[in-house]
């Protein structure tokens, strides 16, 4: 792969100069949704699948992009005298907005680049293409410039880019885990801290299974932000009497004999999710501890539900495969991960049993939705480096 795209690198932008090669992974979060921008813990884990790029330092301030994914687009051109949004430069506003939060913070990139990009995450399906290429470019800029930033400061650049420059109101969960995802492991963080483990994920006979819509949705014309400003709406309200910092300080107890508190209905369902999903993502760390996967998987199930029911993300797309595969012989759990509104499913399948689930939801999701999902097969690998 490095090689083929080093060759590509020659052939957009010409020889000459240290051409590098870089990586990052896209992520599927196994529980803890909607609980980042609440101060909440998340349980996701990197992917062996995500984005590649090949770069090389230019001696003038120009910045220079090109996507194997749209190579329509041909090669895209900016400069570090005008970082600013701009829609005609599409895709690339995600990368150069990492470079512009890079001096933003401080950091100056000292001279333009030429960057080739190829991802193999499916566009638009949830598993973070969008911070997989933020990581990436994080990565790429640290090594060309010997920038002294660890894994979680590009996580923070990359969200702060996502934030201010895309303007996507997006929690940390996805920039973290792509920036310090570990194989095997999936990384149990607190959001509020943003201190973390790494839980060996051991699922013997058992494989992780991803089931996307391809149901196409941006995240910025998603409810996403109107979601995040009915949790900090709740938490005001909450605030008018509990000294809480964020909405998940709470327990579930706690949340219980204060939902009053709430003006209402609506963000009352908004909170109880929030708070309920933290815990069941601390009660499904310590199932996979104890190695009890059905009650992991029981937990995964019920968070659906929650994301279903209580925050309304889910939509016909995910519940109908989400409600065929818990039908499935072999299924551990199965839900939604992400943001919602489409995207991706994940579950957890027996070896023997993969077939037969592919087989069954995929004629279900035809069925009742009308066009085909995808699968997928997944394996946990490590963070965004060099190659
Ligand atoms: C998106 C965001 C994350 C997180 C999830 C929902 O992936 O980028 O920060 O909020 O949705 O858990």
């Amino acid at each position: 792969m490095k090689e083929k795209l080093i060759d590509d690198f020659r052939k957009i932008f010409g020889n000459g100069g240290e051409i590098r090669a870089f990586f990052a992974p896209g992520r599927v979060n196994l529980i803890g949704e909607h609980t980042d921008y609440n101060g909440g813990h998340v349980f996701p884990c990197a992917l062996t699948i995500g984005t590649y790029a090949v770069a090389r330092r230019r001696k003038d301030g120009v910045c220079r992009f090109y996507s194997e994914n749209f190579p329509d687009l041909g090669v895209l051109t900016s400069s570090l005298d005008c970082l600013k949004k701009d829609t005609a430069l599409d895709w690339a506003n995600y990368p150069l907005g990492v470079v512009w939060a890079f001096g933003e913070k401080g950091l100056p990139i000292g001279s333009g680049f030429d960057l080739l990009l190829f991802g193999n995450i499916p566009n638009g399906s949830g598993l973070s293409s969008s911070a997989s290429v933020e990581i990436v470019t994080g990565v790429m800029l640290r090594a060309l410039f010997g920038i002294d930033v660890t894994n979680t400061e590009l996580a923070l650049l990359g969200q702060y880019a996502e934030n201010h420059f895309v303007g996507m109101n997006c929690g940390i969960m996805d920039q973290f885990v792509i920036a310090n995802g570990r194989e095997d492991c999936a990384v149990f963080l607190d959001t509020s801290t943003l201190q973390f483990e790494y839980a060996p994920v051991v699922l013997s006979q058992k494989k992780i299974v991803i089931v996307n819509t391809n149901k196409r949705r941006g995240l910025k014309d998603s409810k996403y932000n109107e979601r995040r400003a009915e949790c900090e709406e709740a938490l005001r309200e909450l605030q008018a009497k509990l000294p809480i910092r964020n909405l998940c300080d709470l327990s579930r107890e706690e949340f219980d004999a204060n939902a009053h508190l709430i003006g209402s209905e609506v963000r009352r369902r908004r909170a109880k999710h929030a708070i309920y999903e933290n815990c069941r993502t601390l009660d499904a760390v310590k199932a996979l501890n104890d190695g009890d996967l059905v009650r992991f998987g029981k937990l995964m199930n019920d968070s659906h539900v929650s994301l279903r029911d209580d925050y309304e993300v889910t939509g016909p797309e995910l519940d109908t495969i989400a409600e065929a595969a818990w039908k499935q012989r072999g299924v551990i759990g199965a839900r939604m991960t992400g943001a919602g509104f489409g995207g991706c499913a994940v579950s957890i399948v027996d070896d023997d049993a993969v077939d037969d689930f592919i087989a069954n939801v995929g004629r279900a999701y035809r069925d009742t939705i009308g066009y085909d999902a995808s699968f997928y097969t997944v394996s946990i690998g490590g963070c965004g480096r060099e190659l």
